[in-house]
């Protein structure tokens, strides 16, 4: 969590690193802070609670400096304060940190610190600590320095006679940096300088890098000098921009037909699945027993519509694993077990701990990920990228329905390695993945009609998303979405299950959010429905039907178009999105920052 930036070069820096905070405020926005050399050689600091716009408001509009660094926080370490916000200081230093030092109380004691912090932040002590380390030489220091951190941590840091240079390490946490002709610019994300340059490096852990004016000098912790590998991204800054919409949610629950055009179209030869340019060989499906899927929040439940589809049309055991629980479970997994791991960021730490896990029992592990270059696809031994763009609305939307489309693209070519499916039918199936854009474009011309829906439940207090098979694993993404945006405490249950305790909750006017496309339960899913019509539930009912009038089955009925069951949830999950989207700004929130939250988590 946390975004940084660093820039020092020709142009002065203080807009640049408030416009690549902008853009990194998704990881976080407690708190916001920029440091900077004046042109006396002092370092400056500005700081508060609050957002960058905040930030920007107590920015000195003379400030001419060339080289500063900026941060964004998500609280971990201490409260939302301003003494606990970054950039910290400790005598000639100046730091910005994201990730945790697990070991800071330690290092307080053994270095004698205590006296030098005002924080509570593990942060500050890393800043001492640097600190207390530096005798004129910055690398000797960070060398020193980071044999001594126990956790993880990306640093820029600013030493006060070294004016125009920022030094940076990191160790798990995410870091790229590129020179181009403006300067060097270092930071969590690409987002952040996107609009300076399309070529980036992923800044190797353990070592040590130091940018100036003239370029970016990148050594190992021995001090011997590394040349950057650089690579080149396809999008530019207009992908991370709002383009017009009020927030990037909306934008990026519209950009889902394109999204899975782009993801689906390259993984196609002759009608079947073929993942040749992804270097994913055939033999990473044979002999396959098993598949465990691991992953977190909206990722995890991508997994557990992609658990349900396959066994239910492979006849292949799949567990979902939480990440977090994963590793203390006990995990039964073989060398003809399967892991997948799926994240949109590629650096949630659990997902990431997890697959690490998963590769002590099993070569056959496989991540779906949508940033190129993450931890989590440079470690796992298969990689899957999905090319939704960059996603910055901490509630996912298109990375949730590329991931369901690539378990759908994985299930085919399974099955036919297995020899579960024919050619025909994997023939078939393709054709049908390949119109979830042009369905999904149907759903978003719908998008005012549920807004209009949801003005009932902004005002409730509680709400129910229920449906069964399918319908009952897009539900935990729907209830989800809806909590985390606006508030509104959200169930998914698997309808049958309601009255073995649930249904007690519900009582005059709570809404349920009822799916039923799934023809094999279809009738089961009503009767449970009129289950809690009849005990005065508000029911919005998606499903495939023509028209449904019964006042005993709904108050709203949403038509879905009249797809393979299989594939409705494509359509079903936009309107769920559109539903907290509505909901959320009904309510006066800002979708896309909801309290507490930031987009990727890389604390355990
Ligand atoms: C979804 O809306 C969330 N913000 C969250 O659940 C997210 O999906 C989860 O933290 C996993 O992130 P990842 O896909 O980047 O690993």
């Amino acid at each position: 969590m946390c975004g940084i930036i660093g820039f020092t070069g020709k142009k002065e820096a203080q807009d640049i690193l408030l416009d690549g905070l902008a853009s990194l405020e998704y990881r976080g926005y407690d708190s916001a802070g920029i440091s900077y050399f004046k042109d006396t050689g002092k370092i400056s600091i500005r700081k508060t609670v609050g957002k960058v716009a905040d930030l920007r408001a107590i920015c000195d509009d003379e400030n001419n400096s060339t080289c500063g660094i900026g941060h964004t926080r998500w609280a971990t370490h201490g409260g939302v304060t301003n003494a606990n916000a970054h950039p910290h200081k400790s005598g000639k230093v100046s730091l910005i940190h994201n990730g945790i030092i697990e070991n800071y109380h330690e290092l307080v004691e053994t270095y004698d610190l205590k006296d030098q912090l005002i924080s509570e932040t593990d942060t500050e002590v890393a800043a001492a600590l640097f600190n207390k380390l530096y005798d004129g030489n910055p690398e000797a220091a960070i060398q020193k320095a980071v044999k001594l951190f126990r956790g993880s941590f990306a640093f820029c840091i600013l030493f006060k006679d070294q004016p125009g240079t920022i030094y940076a390490v990191r160790n798990v946490s995410p870091m790229v940096a590129t020179y181009c002709e403006d300067g060097s610019f270092i930071a969590s994300d690409l987002t952040a300088f996107i609009a300076y340059s399309k070529r980036y490096f992923i800044v190797p852990e353990y070592h040590i890098l130091t940018l100036t004016e003239k370029g970016i000098v990148l050594k190992d912790l021995e001090g011997k000098e590394v040349t950057p590998e650089y690579l080149e991204v396809s999008w530019d800054v207009t992908a991370a921009q709002k383009e017009g919409y009020p927030h990037y949610m909306l934008k990026e629950i519209h950009e889902q037909p394109a999204a899975l055009t782009r993801t689906i179209a390259p993984r196609i030869k002759d009608q079947l699945p073929d993942f040749s340019e992804d270097n994913i060989p055939d033999s990473l499906f044979e002999h396959c027993t098993d598949i465990t899927i691991v992953a977190c929040g909206t990722a995890m439940y991508a997994g557990t519509v992609g658990r349900t589809f396959i066994q239910s049309t492979l006849h292949l055991p799949v567990t979902v694993s939480i990440a977090s629980e994963f590793r203390y479970e006990e995990p039964v997994i073989t060398e003809n077990s399967m892991v997948i791991v799926v994240s949109q960021s590629g650096e949630t730490i659990d997902t990431l701990e997890a697959l690490r896990l998963a590769k002590k029992y099993t070569k056959k592990t496989l991540a779906i990920v949508n940033v190129k270059g993450s931890t989590i696809a440079r470690e796992s031994n298969y990689v899957l990228y999905t090319h939704a763009g960059p996603e910055i609305a901490v509630a996912s939307t298109k990375a949730y329905t590329v991931q369901i489309a690539s378990f759908y693209l994985l299930a085919c070519k399974l099955g036919l390695v297995l020899g579960r499916i024919d050619e025909k039918s994997a023939r078939e199936f393709i054709g049908m993945l390949q119109k979830t854009p042009d369905s999904i474009e149907t759903i978003l011309k719908q998008a005012e009609s549920v807004e209009h829906l949801t003005k009932r439940m902004i005002h409730a207090q509680d709400a129910f998303f229920i449906g069964r098979g399918l319908d009952y694993t897009l539900s935990m993404e729907g209830a989800l979405k809806l909590k985390e945006i606006s508030y509104i405490h959200a169930e998914a249950y698997a309808a049958g299950e309601l009255k073995h305790g649930t249904i007690a909750l519900i009582s005059e006017g709570v809404p349920v959010i009822a799916v039923a496309t799934q023809k094999h339960v279809y009738s089961k899913v009503i009767s449970n429905i009129r289950e809690v019509k009849a005990r005065g539930a508000y029911v919005i009912l998606l499903s495939k039907d023509e028209k449904i009038t019964d006042k005993s089955i709904c108050n709203v009925h949403i038509r879905l178009p009249e797809t393979p069951d299989a594939f409705t949830i494509f359509d079903s999950v936009v309107i769920f999105q559109l539903i907290a989207y509505y909901a959320s700004i009904g309510k006066g929130f800002n979708p896309d920052q909801p309290r507490n939250l930031a987009k990727s988590v890389t604390v355990e």
